[in-house]
């Protein structure tokens, strides 16, 4: 009979794999975040988390030890995460801040809102016939914070929500400004793929170049962007 930590072992061993990223700590942040305005309001977005939590999954598959941070998921988070709820921006950079500091991969997939009321009040706000007009203040950039005091080594991935034509330069830009490693540029304009949709098709950037990948379930999507991953973690 073997020792009871040795059979723990193989054990995990068995259920974590020997995949190419074991022994990597992951952070993925994955959802929307909602912005409270009262007690049963907020200001939010379509993101339903799914790229997020296929990130999460497929890192967790290729044998990482991942932590999601989860914004309002409108999907089931995967199995054999650690799970971390962040329903508001303010929770979100907290937590990524937090736990950023020993991961050796962080992946921004949330939509963070990027401004939030200025007031939110703690009851319901009764309803009366006049305007209620909103006072929006900006939120912290997370990634760029992230950029700003991220440890050697760590590879930082931001995604890029473009409209149009104009994307791929922005995405360039932001790219360059936030200090991250690859972006993945998604057009949000199409229903077909990007938010709250099923599929995705991004172009992944980085300082090397960059790569279109084609339409595809959100599940193969987040495969190519994790061999993008890998391939920056052995170019050091
Ligand atoms: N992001 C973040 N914190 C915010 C807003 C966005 O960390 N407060 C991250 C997102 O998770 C994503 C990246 O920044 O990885 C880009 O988000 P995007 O909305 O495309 O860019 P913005 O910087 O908000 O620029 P803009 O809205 O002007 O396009």
């Amino acid at each position: 009979m073997a020792e009871a930590d040795e059979i723990l072992a193989a054990a995990h061993e068995l259920l974590v794999g020997t995949g190419p990223l074991r022994g990597k700590r992951v952070l993925v942040s994955a959802g929307g975040t909602r912005e409270p305005l009262d007690a049963v309001r907020f200001v939010g977005n379509r993101s339903s988390g799914r790229m997020g939590v296929a990130l999460a999954a497929e890192a967790r598959r290729r044998g990482a030890e991942v932590t999601l941070l989860a914004a309002n998921l409108a999907v089931p988070a995967p199995a054999g995460v650690e799970l971390v709820e962040t329903p508001t921006a303010a929770d979100l950079e907290r937590e990524a801040l937090r736990r950023a500091v020993d991961a050796d991969v962080v992946v921004m997939a949330a939509a963070v809102a990027d401004y939030r009321p200025a007031e939110a009040l703690a009851a319901k706000r009764p309803k009366d016939t006049a305007a209620w007009t909103l006072e929006l203040e900006p939120t912290t950039d997370v990634l760029s914070a992230l950029g700003g005091q991220r440890p050697d080594g760590q590879v930082l991935v931001g995604f890029a929500a473009e409209t149009g034509a104009a994307g791929l330069e922005r995405a360039r830009e932001k790219l360059a400004r936030k200090g991250a490693d690859l972006f993945v540029l998604n057009d949000v304009s199409r229903t077909d793929i990007g938010f709250d949709a099923y599929e995705n098709e991004v172009t992944l950037l980085t300082a090397r170049g960059e790569r279109p990948i084609a339409k595809a379930p959100k599940e193969a999507i987040a495969s190519a962007i994790l061999d993008e991953v890998e391939a920056l973690i052995a170019n050091g």
